[in-house]
């Protein structure tokens, strides 16, 4: 297969939701039909429990869960299907940010009774900004849960995204009779035991066929009325208009049930984007040009405490990706090649030979990498868009163990290069300062430097709540703001000049 079919079929998305509307459910069953899994049950949520958030023991279990969660390939009907996982917790927020910049689509759990969430809305947010296509997938019908219509004009509200139902259910929670499908004209029956399989489809020649008066009984007329509503309420489904992020194709199901999913999963790989061109900050890049470009949106360290290798996720966005092949690093300007990328299928890991963009590689760092680094064949461009957050949650960092310094130095260091959090250097006395967007980023910096790192920190309060990157135009002006507003000044950790503000 050439390199145009290979991109061609390739779906990069990621799921995301509320934590609790069901994204783990609904990726483990996607994975049962791509055959990547064979039992209910084998993919572990990695989301960290609210009741988690002192246990430190469980942050590394589910850390390393999420290492080999975090991309899951498989192959369905010819189409490369690579799901990129997010962490669900809020307190990582950014990492999803960041996982978000790196796929082509996004699907939209949401909780049938409880609507839009906060963490959605944020979420949506960044696809909105992006312009990334979306379907949404209302989850949980099998329970009982806000009209159909009511929770459509909920999402075009809160998400700001014109919706289309493309499926339809008849009845939800213990009244429950199955979900239409209205492009295919299809019934499907919610059995409601069998979790794992659907029932065979009832198809029908349009609406007036009175199989579906059988079927349904009295529900046939008000599905009928409700249909007749749909169309005239929504626009008609537009392709183009979904990948432009205009529309958003809805469906309806139970993933816990694996109901709905399988159609959700059909139409995705219908409609959803194959790689699209990526921007660096110099060019525009196609994914079917034939040199070689991607970026590092992920590093996640290595699970064993003794060695300090991490793994650096890189999404290829154009050419053909080779084993022991080299590639330039552009921001060290070095040449590189690697003997052991690693593919993603579904829970394995194995070493790829060749890779095609859309798809993500896993790259063994001894500590090169940062986030955003971009990889080409000699090319110095780079990639951009990789949102980096003005944390809301500042603390002084301090050693807690004098003979360690370098230990703590050196954590600090790697752990600000995965992105985990951000340090700032206050100007008038050095001291250093911790910025998170979550509460849990604190405790995760300092179970990791202890324990991957033998270096002890201690926390001190520091009362601001946002940090403003300053651009000076006079410098007259700006020597006299530093002098001002002295205790609020400092730099990031690549020299930039920081205000950190006490007003949120
Ligand atoms: P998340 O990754 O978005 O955080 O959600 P997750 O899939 O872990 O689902 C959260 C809870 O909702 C789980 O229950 C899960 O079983 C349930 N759930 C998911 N999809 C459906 C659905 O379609 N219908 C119903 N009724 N429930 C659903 P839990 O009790 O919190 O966890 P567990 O003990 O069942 O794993």
């Amino acid at each position: 297969m050439g390199l145009k079919e290979e991109i061609k079929r390739r779906r990069t998305f990621a799921i995301v939701s509320h934590p609790d509307a069901g994204k783990t459910t609904l990726t483990e069953k996607l994975l049962l039909f791509g055959g990547a899994i064979h039992i209910a049950g084998a993919v572990k949520s990695n989301k960290i429990k609210k009741t988690a958030t002192s246990d430190f023991m469980e942050i590394e279990r589910q850390r390393g869960i999420s290492v080999a969660t975090s991309v899951m390939g498989f192959e369905y009907n010819g189409v490369k299907v690579n799901i990129l996982d997010t962490p669900g917790h809020q307190d990582f927020a950014e990492d999803t940010f960041r996982t978000l910049t790196a796929v082509d689509s996004v699907i939209v759990v949401v909780d049938v009774a409880k609507g839009v969430e906060p963490q959605t809305k944020r979420l949506m947010e960044v696809c909105r900004m992006r312009k990334t296509p979306v379907i949404v997938f209302i989850n949980k019908v099998d329970r009982d849960g806000k009209d159909p219509f009511d929770i459509l004009d909920e999402i075009e509200e809160q998400l700001q995204i014109k919706v289309r139902p493309l499926s339809w259910p008849v009845g939800m929670g213990g009244r429950l009779k199955g979900v239409y499908n209205i492009f295919d004209q299809k019934f499907y029956y919610f059995a409601g035991e069998d979790k794992t399989t659907a029932e065979k489809p009832q198809e029908f020649k349009d609406l007036t066929d009175p199989l579906l008066d059988k079927t349904l009984g009295d529900r046939a007329q008000q599905l009928r009325n409700d249909l007749e509503l749909v169309e005239g309420v929504y626009p008609s489904f537009n392709v183009q208009e979904y990948l432009n992020a205009e529309i958003a194709p809805v469906f309806f199901g139970s993933a816990l049930y694996n109901f709905g999913v399988k159609e959700l999963l059909e139409s995705f790989i219908k409609i959803a984007p194959s790689p699209r061109p990526s921007m660096t900050v110099e060019r525009e890049v196609q994914p079917y040009e034939e040199n070689l470009t991607g970026f590092v949106f992920k590093i996640h360290a290595n699970m064993d405490p003794k060695h300090r290798d991490r793994i650096a996720f890189v999404k290829l966005c154009s050419g053909v990706f080779r084993r022991n092949t080299n590639y330039t690093h552009v921001r060290l300007n070095r040449k590189m090649k690697f003997a052991t990328p690693t593919a993603f299928m579904a829970d394995k890991k194995s070493i790829v030979e060749e890779a095609y963009p859309g798809d993500i590689i896993g790259i063994h760092d001894t500590g090169n990498f940062k986030i955003g680094d971009t990889l080409t064949e000699g090319e110095l461009i780079n990639f951009k868009g990789l949102p980096s957050f003005s944390p809301e949650m500042f603390r002084y960092i301090e050693n807690a163990d004098p003979m360690k310094a370098k230990q703590l130095a050196k954590g600090i260091d790697q752990l600000m290069d995965e992105g985990v959090a951000q340090l700032f250097t206050l100007d008038m006395n050095g001291r250093k300062v911790i910025g998170c967007v979550g509460q849990l980023q604190f405790e995760v910096i300092e179970y990791r430097l202890l324990h991957e790192y033998g270096a002890q920190c201690r926390y001190e309060p520091f009362s601001m709540h946002k940090a403003c990157w300053i651009k000076a135009n006079d410098a007259a002006q700006w020597e006299d703001f530093k002098k001002r507003k002295y205790r609020s000044i400092a730099k990031d950790k690549h020299g930039r000049w920081v205000y950190l503000s006490e007003t949120p």
